[in-house]
C-alpha cells in the first residue's frame, strides 16, 4: 500500500461520517422551512391584537420587510421617471404630497391628461407668467425639464406615489360641500370631486386645501386662464368670475377643505 493510501476501514468511515452530515443538513433544512412556514400561519390566522402585537409590527411588513407582501420593482420606465421626480422632490414631496412650504401642489392621484396639460402650459406661457402669481412663476424651468419621452416616464412614476395632504385644512368641509354642489362645480369635477376628464376638469379630491384656495383666487383675479389660447383654462376662469365672485375668502376655505377631505 502506497504512503497516504487510504484503508477500506478509513474509507468507510469517512463515507459514513459524510453520510451522517449530509443527512444532519438535509433534517436541518426542513426544519428550517416548517419553521417559517408556522411563522407565515401565524401570522395569518392571528386575528387579536394580543396575537398581533408578538408579530412583526405592520409597517415593517408595509413596507415590503415580509416576504409575502414585497413592494412591486419599479419598470424601467418608472425608473426613469423617478430620475426626472429627482428635481421635483424638494417642492412637490418625495411621495408627491405637496408641501405647504413651497407652495407646490399634490401631484400623487392626479389624473395623468392633466399632469400633461400642465406641463405644457408651464412650457408654452399658459400658465406661471402672469404678474400677480409668483407661485406659479416657479414651475417653468422645471416643466421644460420634462419634454419628450420623460413626460410619459414621469406621469407612469407618479402613478406609484401615494402622498396625502399633510396639513389640517382651516374651513367648514360640510359648508363646502353645500357650496360645491350649489355652485355647479361638480358639472366638471364631479360630485367627489373625482375630475372628469370629458370636461377636462381635473380631479381635486385630496389636493391640499391651502393650494385650491390659491388657485381659486388665481382664477378670480384672473392671474391664471388669461391665455386667449387656453380654451380650458379660460372655462374654469369663466366659472370662477361667474359663480365665485360672491363667494367670500371664508366660502373659498369651505370649498378647499371639503375637496381635502375626500380622498386621501
Ligand atoms: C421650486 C419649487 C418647484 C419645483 C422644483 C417643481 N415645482 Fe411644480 N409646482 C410648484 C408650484 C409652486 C406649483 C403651483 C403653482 C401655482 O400656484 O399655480 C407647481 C405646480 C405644478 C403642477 C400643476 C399641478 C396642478 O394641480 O395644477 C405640476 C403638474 C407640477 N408642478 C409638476 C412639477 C414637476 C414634474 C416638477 C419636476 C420636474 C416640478 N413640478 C418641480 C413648485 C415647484
Ligand atoms: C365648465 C367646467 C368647470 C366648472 C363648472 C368648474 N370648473 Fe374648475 N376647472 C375646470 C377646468 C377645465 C380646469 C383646468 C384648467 C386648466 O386647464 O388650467 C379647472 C381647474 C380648477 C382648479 C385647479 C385645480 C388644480 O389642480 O390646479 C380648481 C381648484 C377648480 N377648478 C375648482 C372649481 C370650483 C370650486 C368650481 C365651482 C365654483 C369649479 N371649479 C367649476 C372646469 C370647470
Amino acid at each position: 500500500m502506497k504512503p497516504g493510501a487510504v484503508t477500506n476501514n478509513q474509507f468507510f468511515a469517512i463515507l459514513g461520517a459524510g453520510t451522517l452530515v449530509f443527512v444532519g443538513f438535509i433534517i436541518g433544512v426542513v426544519v428550517f422551512v416548517i419553521l417559517n412556514i408556522d411563522k407565515e400561519l401565524d401570522y395569518n390566522n392571528a386575528t387579536n391584537a394580543t396575537a398581533k402585537s408578538s408579530l412583526p409590527p405592520l409597517t415593517d411588513v408595509e413596507a415590503g420587510a415580509h416576504p409575502l407582501v414585497a413592494a412591486p420593482p419599479l419598470s424601467p420606465t418608472q425608473e426613469r421617471g423617478k430620475q426626472v421626480y429627482a428635481n421635483c422632490v424638494a417642492c412637490h414631496g418625495d411621495n408627491g404630497q405637496g408641501n405647504k412650504t413651497t407652495n407646490a401642489p399634490r401631484l400623487a392621484g392626479q389624473e395623468e391628461w392633466y399632469v400633461k396639460d400642465q406641463l405644457e402650459k408651464f412650457r408654452n406661457g399658459k400658465r406661471g407668467t402672469h404678474k400677480a402669481d409668483a407661485f406659479g412663476a416657479q414651475m417653468p424651468p422645471f416643466a421644460n425639464m420634462v419634454t419628450g419621452d420623460s413626460v410619459n416616464d414621469l406621469t407612469s412614476y407618479l402613478k406609484t406615489l401615494d402622498g396625502v395632504a399633510e396639513t389640517q385644512a382651516t374651513g367648514s368641509a360640510e359648508a363646502g360641500k353645500a357650496l360645491f354642489a350649489a355652485k355647479g362645480c361638480i358639472q366638471c369635477h364631479g360630485a367627489n370631486g373625482e375630475g372628469n376628464t370629458a370636461m377636462h376638469g381635473p380631479k381635486l379630491a385630496g389636493q391640499n386645501a391651502w393650494y385650491v384656495v390659491t388657485q381659486l383666487k388665481n382664477f378670480k383675479a384672473g392671474a391664471r386662464g388669461y391665455d386667449p389660447t387656453d380654451a380650458y383654462g379660460a372655462m374654469m376662469k369663466a366659472m370662477a368670475a361667474a359663480q365665485l365672485a360672491a363667494v367670500d375668502d371664508k366660502g373659498l376655505d369651505d370649498i378647499a377643505a371639503w375637496l381635502q377631505s375626500l380622498e386621501q
